[in-house]
């Protein structure tokens, strides 16, 4: 056995509920290939600030990088959004932790492999006639870093502050409403897009997928550059790849079509957001949406399901914990439990083939009798991988 040590951070909301399922899994799967999964307490969101003061402390912080690998339950609670976040919105925690840790830890690859079970096709938004039998295989790398999300931070202190004025570029926590004009800048780096590229490139390859690239090369001056770059990758070094160029307003119409995006799907940080979404619920639910995002010279990741922290059940065991665990199969992958990885994904798949059901997933056509809560989802899931 070889011991491998892991930031935890349960979160908020039903974090802690779902997060404690997830790591039960992960740590039986992880054996299976030999590895002693050893989680480290790194408490970040809310539930920290209330504990510690903030929402990302310090040490937490640190912990959490020096281990290199984050298993993260999510943070965010409307409750205290709207209050304390009112007076404090520097301490809101979707931006304070996630955007802090994806900024140190320059993780700039953000995996978010859409899943598509058959056995949830009632709750897909798209006709079933539209997904082949084979199934859909979308795979989404959303670049993580630059772009509107990062621009003012980036670049703020790299203006003369008259400039940045004019033109209305503030931080988030200093933008008061009484403004003319605000603006965030977006930006992407010659060097950071080709990294990700070639990166996204070689995961096509390897997957035997086509690559399709999104962006907005019509109207915006960094998706002509995106574009120029993408091409030019492709052809010296993948031309065994099939690349497609898809504008992102088409590919927000494709997400009901899902075989016509079928592949490796490169895009732009704000796209990715946006359309990711999109994606999990046509095919299914969000409560399932598992994401990895990974720094491709570091190696250094963080693990987290796409899903929120359902704050209004917690601590009433009826959150649906498979997104959390499936994101733990994406975790073990990373550290080199692959039986592991495969053996979580099975389970999943059979509990829900079995007809088990979370509260999100089940409809009037379920037998009611297979309503799991949230732990009774953890130890279901158990029971298969053993
Ligand atoms: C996501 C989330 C985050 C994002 C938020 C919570 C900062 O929506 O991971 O998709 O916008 O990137
Ligand atoms: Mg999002």
């Amino acid at each position: 056995m070889i011991t491998k040590k892991i930031a935890l951070v349960e979160g908020d909301g039903s974090g802690p509920e779902m997060m404690a399922q997830a790591v039960r899994v992960a740590v039986e799967a992880a054996k299976l290939d030999g590895i002693n999964i050893e989680f480290i307490k790194t408490p970040m969101g809310w539930s920290a600030y209330h504990k510690f003061g903030d929402t990302l402390p310090i040490e937490s912080f640190e912990t959490a990088i020096a281990a290199g690998v984050i298993f993260f339950g999510g943070v965010g609670d409307f409750k205290d959004d709207s209050t304390i976040g009112v007076t404090r919105p520097e301490l809101r925690p979707e931006a304070r932790v996630l955007l802090a840790l994806r900024k140190r830890m320059g993780l700039l690859l953000n995996f978010r492999p859409m899943i598509y079970y058959k056995a949830l096709a009632p709750l897909a938004n798209v006709k079933t006639e539209v997904i082949p039998d084979q199934g859909i295989k979308q795979v989404w790398i959303r670049y993580l870093l630059e772009d509107s999300y990062f621009g003012n931070a980036d670049l703020l202190g790299k203006m003369p502050q008259d400039i940045a004025d004019r033109i209305g570029v503030k931080m988030k926590q200093d933008v008061t409403g009484n403004e003319e004009i605000v603006s965030d800048i977006a930006y992407y780096r010659k060097e950071t897009i080709e990294k990700y590229i070639r990166a996204a490139f070689a995961y096509a390859r390897k997957v035997k997928l086509p690559l399709i690239s999104i962006d907005k090369y019509n109207v915006m001056a960094r998706y002509v550059f995106w574009r120029s770059i993408v091409s030019r990758i492709g052809k010296a070094e993948f031309s065994d790849v099939p690349l497609v160029h898809q504008l992102v307003d088409s590919a927000a119409a494709l997400l009901f079509t899902p075989a016509k995006l079928n592949g490796v799907i490169a895009c732009g940080n704000e796209h990715g957001d946006i359309l990711s979404d999109g994606a999990a619920a046509a095919l299914g639910s969000m409560g399932m949406m598992c994401s990895a995002s990974i720094n491709p010279d570091t190696n250094a990741a963080l693990f987290e399901s796409g899903a929120g922290t359902a704050p209004t059940l917690a601590g009433q065991d009826k959150a649906n914990p498979l997104g959390r665990i499936l994101t733990g199969a994406l975790m073990l992958r990373h550290i080199g439990a692959e039986k592991g990885a495969a053996a979580i994904e099975n389970a999943v798949n059979k509990i829900l083939s079995e007809g088990y059901r979370t509260g999100d997933l089940i409809t009037p056509a379920d037998d009611p009798k297979k309503l799991l809560g949230t732990k009774a989802a953890g130890e279901m899931v158990l029971s298969r991988i053993k």
